[in-house]
């Protein structure tokens, strides 16, 4: 059995695009992987999926790539997929590390974190066409990252965040995910019509800085409050959404330290902070959410 982290973005969506930092967690939930000798296939009934690296199916063309990058033989893998495809949660990256891990595990042969991260890599192409890489680092990682996008082609700065005591968190689907691409060139546009929107993104910026050192120090506080206000400033971009503020207004009532929509926005997650854990932050969210999970920030 081989394991990788789903993906929740605690700050910086969107100012990312503008050279900000953004800070990412990987999730104790994600995908788990089991190899077996048998025909290239891979299976993940979660999400109806069933197919063979040559079937012409996206994930088969993904099944593919992530294959040939491997030195380990092919073999046919099921999927236990805990988070859902599609809404921003890194679920193709946990897919695709979790898979690599597994066959490698079959063959015995253990992968070096640069093969892994190729590997990865040429998965994440077939879906996201130049990806930055950051969600199969967390996938892989797991823990805290900081994230700056690559200038000019070079490549991206990702680190770790050390963190001194677990994280306790609830992402919640609260509406189905929109089309990142569609919502980074929302704020584009805005961006340059609206000096609002053009000054909310550094402020963003700003905001992760602070909660990265609050969550080196142990300050779940600090960081609480930088989530907090970065909700507020994803509403001026633009970005959140009726389904999205109801989710975090539900979260914030059931007690949660912090709140914000995690992603691109215009539907999909919230992300809450908790002092610990909380069945009542998770039993606000469930009769409107489409899907709610309990989770810590997790390591593979
Ligand atoms: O919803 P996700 O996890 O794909 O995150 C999108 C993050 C953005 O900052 C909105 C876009 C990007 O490419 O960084």
């Amino acid at each position: 059995m081989a394991f990788a982290c789903g993906k929740v973005l605690l700050l910086g969506e969107h100012a990312v695009v503008y050279g900000e930092p953004a800070l990412a967690a990987g999730l104790s939930v994600g995908v788990t992987a089991n190899a077996t000798p048998g025909p290239a296939r891979l299976s993940a009934p979660a999400w109806s999926v069933d197919v063979t690296a040559a079937d012409g199916s996206r994930v088969g063309a993904a099944f593919a790539a992530l294959l040939e990058a491997l030195p380990v033989p092919a073999a046919t893998v099921i999927l236990d997929a805990a988070v859902p495809a599609g809404a921003g949660l890194g679920s193709s990256a946990a897919m695709a590390i979790a898979t690599a891990r597994a066959l490698a595990e079959l063959a015995g042969s253990p992968l070096d974190d640069d093969v892994l991260f190729e590997a990865g890599m040429a998965s994440e192409r077939v879906f996201h066409g130049t990806p930055s890489g950051l969600d199969h680092a967390v996938a892989m990682h797991g823990g805290l990252t900081r994230f700056v996008r690559a200038k000019n082609g070079g490549r991206p700065d990702r680190t770790a965040v050390a963190l001194p005591s677990a994280l306790h968190l609830v992402v919640a689907q609260a509406a189905p995910g929109a089309d990142t691409g569609a919502m980074v060139a929302g704020v584009a546009e805005r961006r340059v019509a609206d000096p609002v929107v053009a000054r909310s993104i550094p402020a963003i910026g700003d905001l992760t800085r602070a909660a990265m050192a609050a969550a080196e120090r142990g300050d779940i506080a600090a960081l609480a409050d930088a989530m907090n206000h970065n909700h507020v400033l994803l509403q001026r971009i633009g970005v959140s959404t009726a389904a999205l503020d109801d989710a975090v207004q539900r979260a914030r009532d059931a007690g949660a330290l912090a709140a914000k929509l995690t992603g691109a926005g215009g539907g999909g997650c919230i992300v809450a902070l908790l002092d610990g854990p909380s069945d009542a932050v998770v039993d606000a969210l469930t009769p409107t959410c489409q899907f709610v999970l309990d989770a810590h920030v997790g390591t593979p």
